[in-house]
């Protein structure tokens, strides 16, 4: 048959740069040169093949996918090992989900002048939320018990001031640090496994060092606010995060100047 009775093959895209280097390259039998249809045909056979290849190949996406999954099991064998061996003190035993994390992450009020402290950080969940929120690493200022959990947040946030230590004396580890402004607070403290005197004592020394206005955020998992409202402070709440394990909501607290200042919604 001649050429050009042939039917046409359906004609495929390929691309100009996409040439075959050398006769050995191609798999044509005899010793005669491929004759520029039989090199057209491998040109698109090798073109296929690649395509092939690429489209079985994770994307990046899939891949990047695939290593944020793992490192979220990592994570929560981690809690979960830290948990079994002092439950009062890791207070949950998994660290919280995205959604809880940038729900609080959200109300770190970052236009203010100062360092952001988080209290309890854990394995950075929270942490994580606030730098892809925009919050410069620098401005951190990380108060954790756990020596596993500081190592892991140094890996992690290395240029955010990792403290390892006990977040309840707030007032004494700003001290050491020059007390510098502070523009929020962020917490994700167990606090109701420690007595009602110690909470408030944190939430005033908070309170004092950051001045009127400025939030302490707080999750819990408790249908009762951590420390109920009291003078000199509002209290408010955000919905429940259903999602969470366990579910949880945030509690807002600010200081205010006045005691004509609006009431809590709590
Ligand atoms: C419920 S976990 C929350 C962890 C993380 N913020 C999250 O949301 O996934 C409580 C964290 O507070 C830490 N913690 C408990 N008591 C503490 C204390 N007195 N000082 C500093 N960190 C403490 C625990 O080690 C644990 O990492």
């Amino acid at each position: 048959m001649n050429d050009h009775k042939r039917p046409h093959a359906k004609a495929i895209d390929v691309p100009v740069s996409d040439t075959v280097d050398s006769h050995e390259d191609i798999l044509v039998g005899g010793d005669r040169s491929p004759n520029r249809r039989e090199l057209r045909l491998l040109k698109e056979l090798k073109f296929l093949a690649r395509r092939a290849e690429g489209e079985m190949r994770p994307s990046s996406s899939a891949r990047e996918k695939a290593k944020k999954l793992q490192l979220k099991v990592i994570d929560e064998a981690r809690f979960l090992r830290n948990w079994a061996g002092n439950p009062l003190k890791t207070g949950a035993v998994a660290p919280s989900g995205q959604e809880l994390s940038r729900l609080m992450a959200h109300f770190v009020e970052a236009d203010r002048p100062g360092v952001i402290v988080e209290l309890g950080p854990g394995t950075g969940a929270v942490t994580q939320a606030l730098v892809e929120r925009g919050v410069d690493e620098e401005r951190l200022v990380l108060i954790e018990y756990s020596p596993d959990f500081c190592t892991l947040l140094r890996e992690r946030f290395p240029k955010a001031r990792i403290l390892c230590g006990n977040a309840y004396a707030l007032g004494e580890v700003m001290a050491e640090l020059g007390n510098p402004p502070i523009a929020s607070v962020i917490s994700g403290l167990p606090l109701f496994t420690r007595p009602l005197p110690e909470r408030q004592a944190l939430l005033a020394d908070a309170m004092r060092l950051m001045g009127p206005g400025a939030p302490f955020i707080q999750f819990s998992y408790a249908l009762v606010p951590p420390v109920k409202r009291a003078m000199g402070y509002t209290i408010s709440r955000t919905r429940w995060v259903l999602a969470n394990l366990p579910p949880a909501r945030v509690w807002l607290y600010r200081a205010v100047v006045s005691e004509t200042a609006s009431p809590a919604t709590a």
